[in-house]
């Protein structure tokens, strides 16, 4: 197995990388944004509770995603490896990770950050608003918070993993098969 965290600011293009990655590669495509979000459309009690938190831009308990994440590796078989997309974004969350991970004698391989430019991501998400019916793409305010919360809680995981040298920058500007090539080329050298 090996395993990848592809990580970067909202609108980097995670969710659009992974998809194509998971199916070049036969990898399991873990995004906790869209558990929380099916948990939202299926009216549970746990998308009741998160939905105002996400709306805002902020981060669900590290305990949720946590417990999902957990839920669903022991669930995926015959699988090339993990895709962890918007999961881990604390360092508290990392650490669960590695620890999830460890006991189950696997490790996280690789941590693939897509580098794009402010105004980029912002125009992404404001283009995409009308489409995805996200509360948290429809405001601009709530845009600039996700940024926030991404530089303030999530980007100290970047040297959390510089530290065990799995960090990886990748450019994320520019069309997206070209930037498929790119990650894909990191990843073929990681399965290979
Ligand atoms: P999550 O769903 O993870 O959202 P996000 O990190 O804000 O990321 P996005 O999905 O907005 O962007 P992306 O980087 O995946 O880019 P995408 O490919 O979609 O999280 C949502 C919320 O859930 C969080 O705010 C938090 O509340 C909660 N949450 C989730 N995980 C959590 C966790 N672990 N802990 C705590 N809370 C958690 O692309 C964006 C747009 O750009 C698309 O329209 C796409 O078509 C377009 N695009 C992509 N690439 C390009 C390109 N190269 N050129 C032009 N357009 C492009």
């Amino acid at each position: 197995m090996v395993n990848f965290l592809i990580f970067g600011p909202p609108g980097s293009g995670k969710g659009t990388q992974s998809v194509k990655l998971a199916e070049k590669f036969n990898l399991a495509h873990l995004s906790t944004g869209d558990m929380l979000r099916a948990e939202i459309a299926a009216g549970t009690e746990l998308g009741k509770k998160m939905s105002s938190i996400m709306s805002k831009g902020e981060l669900v308990p590290d305990e949720v995603v946590i417990e999902m994440i957990a839920h669903k590796i022991d669930g995926t078989k015959d699988r090339a490896g993990f895709l962890f997309d918007g999961f881990p974004r604390t360092v508290a969350q990392t650490s669960a990770l590695e620890k999830m991970l460890n006991e189950r004698n696997m490790k996280i391989d690789s941590m693939l950050v897509l580098e794009v430019d402010h105004d980029e991501l912002v125009k992404r998400l404001i283009a995409r608003a009308d489409l995805s019916g996200r509360p948290d793409d429809k405001d601009p305010a709530v845009i600039e918070n996700r940024i926030d919360v991404y530089k303030d809680k999530t980007e100290p995981i970047i040297n959390y993993c510089r530290e065990r040298g799995i960090y990886q920058p990748v450019n994320g500007m520019g069309n997206i098969d070209d930037i498929f090539a790119r990650l894909s080329g990191y990843v073929t050298k990681l399965v290979n």
